[in-house]
C-alpha cells in the first residue's frame, strides 16, 4: 500500500509487472512493521526490511515473514553496492531525515543498474494546510515554502518526533542530484470506496488536494 488513498502495488505495478517481482532482491527503506516485504515475500520476491527502530523491526518479527529484518539507519545502509533489484518505501525514512539527499545516494549506492526505487511521502502541498480532516483542513494556514521542521518535544525539550518538509521541486531535485532518473510522479486520488477518516486524512480533502506523491526513479 503506497499511502492512505489505497493505492496498492497489485494495482500500481511501479515497481514493474506483477509476474517479474519473483526472484528479486527488494530493500523496503522504513519499513516499519514490513508490511511491504511481507506482500513481497508472497509474490516470491527475496525482500530486506529496513528500519531505525527496533521497536518497530519486533512488530515485524511478531506478525512474521521469511525474510531479513535489519535495523539500521536508511542513510548508511549496511550492503554492499549492487545488491538489489529494486527498492521501495512507503513513508519511510524520507520525511524524516534532514538530508534526503544522503538516503537517496545509499539507496542509488545498492540497487544494481536498472534498478528502481519507488518511495511514496505526504505530498508537498499538504505542508501549507492544518492536519484536520474536516473543513477547517482545508484553509491555508502555513508557508509551503517554509522548510523549518515540525518537532514534538518531550518534558525535557527533547524531540520525539520530526517531520521534515521539501517542496515538490526539492525533491526533484533531490532525486536527480543523487544520480536517479525520475520515471513518474504520481499523485493518487481518493477513490470512492475509502470512506475512512483518520488523523488529516478523509474523502473530503482526499477528493480536493492530494495528500500522497510517489516518487518512480531508476538507476540508469
Ligand atoms: C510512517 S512509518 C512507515 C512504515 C511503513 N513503511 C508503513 O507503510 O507502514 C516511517 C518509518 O520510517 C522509519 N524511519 C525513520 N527514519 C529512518 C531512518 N533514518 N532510517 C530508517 N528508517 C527510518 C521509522 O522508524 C518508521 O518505522
Amino acid at each position: 500500500m503506497w499511502g492512505p488513498e489505497g493505492l496498492d502495488e497489485a494495482e500500481a505495478g511501479l515497481l514493474g509487472p506483477l509476474e517479474e517481482l519473483k526472484g528479486r532482491d527488494v530493500l523496503e527503506i522504513g519499513a516499519g512493521a514490513a508490511q511491504c516485504a511481507r506482500w513481497l515475500a508472497a509474490q516470491g520476491a527475496r525482500p530486506v526490511a529496513l528500519d531505525l527502530s527496533h521497536r518497530q523491526l519486533q512488530h515485524a518479527l511478531r506478525i512474521g515473514g521469511a525474510f531479513p529484518l535489519v535495523c539500521a539507519d536508511a542513510g548508511a545502509l549496511p550492503f554492499t553496492d549492487g545488491s538489489f533489484d529494486l527498492a521501495c518505501s512507503a513513508y519511510g525514512a524520507l520525511p524524516f531525515v534532514a538530508d534526503p539527499g544522503l538516503v537517496l545516494r545509499e539507496v542509488h549506492r545498492v540497487l544494481r543498474p536498472g534498478g528502481r526505487f519507488v518511495f511514496s511521502v505526504t505530498h508537498p502541498i499538504r505542508w501549507a494546510f492544518p492536519d484536520e480532516p474536516g473543513p477547517e483542513g482545508l484553509s491555508v494556514s502555513a508557508s509551503y515554502f517554509d522548510r523549518t521542521p515540525y518537532v514534538e518535544q518531550d518534558e525535557q525539550g527533547r524531540a520525539v518526533y520530526v517531520e521534515h518538509h521539501r517542496t515538490l521541486g526539492d525533491r526533484v531535485r533531490d532525486v536527480v542530484a543523487s544520480g536517479f532518473r525520475l520515471v513518474d510522479l504520481v499523485e493518487p486520488e481518493w477513490p470512492a470506496w475509502n470512506t475512512s477518516e483518520w488523523g488529516g486524512w478523509s474523502p473530503l480533502r482526499g477528493n480536493l488536494i492530494p495528500g500522497t506523491a510517489i516518487f518512480v526513479c531508476e538507476r540508469d
